[in-house]
């Protein structure tokens, strides 16, 4: 059972409890820039910094890292950053303790939850962007040969989520835009997700209402209080995905992401609004064994939890939000071509978690409409 602390100087007594003797620290290159850095730096344990790898990050950064914390015989894992730094310090610690090694990381395997049962190594994650939850999700996304894969295991969901909002303070300001949409699309998705639970529901409704509230005051105001709001609304969209996973929003925004460089949270955003309209327009084509009347409520209540009256309203909400943001939709160059690229490239594993049934053609309807 994770344990979600508030505080970075809570950090000490967290690496007491777990008494590391050598710590592998996973940061990015913002971690100079932190101002947690110098409370990271007082606690009292060996630490053997990796930070050789990029944003979205590669298999092959992923191996470099597994090496050092092999040759230095680290035992804890703290991984201080934004998702990428979180991920990358899940594969390392899912490649270290699993007999296949880097393999488990690459497919055939990475689709399996492969066996690290009985073995540990103590995991503190501390996000420095509030957007992916990744501290609180046993998910880990890198690139192998081009392509985004997904590690999931149990093993890799960090020991300790420890939440400092005032890190927040240098997050760029395009960033915290980004991260923050992330959160909310994770929350709207996790509400409406075909594997959507009592408890999931929950996390994702208090993560909607959380970010509604505070929006504006974190985005315009740099108000530490909103800030300190949306840390914790993008921890409870991690929960909330933790146990649904995400829809098509995410499903369609990774081919968005490289094909127009768009960061995660801004593709995913984008897509978002063209899939609700599309959802609500068609609920015959449910596939919520709850069936088309749960998922109707299901809509309203998300409505409830942005503050609207409706569907129709919530949609006019997260657009105008985006506008108020200048969060600007891709703008294609050879349409035809890239439209074809788009819709073919949707993995239909992860549309099955979409309340509504979305094909390959209506994924190119939905993306006509995404792409200007
Ligand atoms: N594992 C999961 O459950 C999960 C969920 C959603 C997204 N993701 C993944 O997370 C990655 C995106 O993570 P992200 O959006 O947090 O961004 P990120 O980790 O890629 O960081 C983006 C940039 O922000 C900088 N940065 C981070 N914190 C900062 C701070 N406080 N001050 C100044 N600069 C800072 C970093 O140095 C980097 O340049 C993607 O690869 C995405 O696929 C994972």
């Amino acid at each position: 059972m994770q344990k979600i602390i508030e505080g970075i100087d809570k950090l000490q007594e967290i690496l007491e409890a777990i008494n590391s003797r050598k710590m592998f620290m996973v940061i990015d290159s913002s971690y100079p820039f932190l101002n947690i850095k110098e409370r990271i730096e007082q606690t009292s344990v060996t630490k053997v910094c990796f930070s050789d790898f990029s944003p979205n990050p590669l298999f092959e950064d992923v191996c470099k890292g597994i090496d050092l914390f092999s040759a230095q015989n680290c035992d804890a894992i703290l991984a201080v950053g934004g998702g990428s730094s979180i991920d990358v310090a899940k594969c390392i610690k899912l490649a270290v303790l699993a007999a296949e090694g880097s393999d488990a990381l690459i497919p055939p395997l990475v689709s399996k939850q492969v066996e690290i049962e009985g073995k540990r190594i103590p995991f503190i994650a501390i996000p420095t962007t509030a957007g992916t939850g990744s501290e609180s999700t046993h998910n880990a996304v890198m690139y192998y040969q081009g392509s985004k894969q997904t590690v999931t295991n149990d093993g890799v969901l960090p020991d300790y989520a420890l939440l400092e909002p005032k890190v927040l303070a240098t997050l760029p300001l395009y960033q915290k835009k980004c991260t923050m949409l992330d959160a909310l699309c994770q929350g709207i998705e996790s509400w409406w997700s075909v594997n959507s639970t009592d408890e999931s529901k929950g996390y994702a409704k208090t993560a909607v209402e959380l970010i509604t509230k505070n929006w504006r005051k974190y985005i315009f105001d740099n108000d530490s209080r909103a800030a300190s709001q949306i840390m914790l609304a993008a921890n409870y969209a991690g929960r909330a995905i933790n146990i649904s996973a995400t829809t098509a929003a995410h499903a369609m925004s990774y081919k968005i992401t490289s094909m127009y460089k768009l960061p995660h949270g801004h593709a995913v955003a984008v897509c978002l609004p063209e899939i609700w309209e599309y959802m609500t327009a068609h609920p015959e084509h449910c596939i919520d064994p709850r069936g088309k009347e749960y998922l109707t409520d299901i809509f309203n209540q998300i409505s409830k939890g942005l503050g609207t009256t409706g569907p129709k309203e919530s949609i006019a909400f997260v657009r105008n939000m985006m506008n108020e943001m200048n969060m600007e939709n891709p703008v294609a160059v050879n349409r035809e071509q890239e439209l074809d690229i788009l819709a073919g490239s949707v993995n239909p594993v992860r549309l099955k978690n979409n309340p509504i049934s979305i094909n390959e053609q209506t994924a190119w309807y939905l993306y006509n409409r995404i792409v200007l």
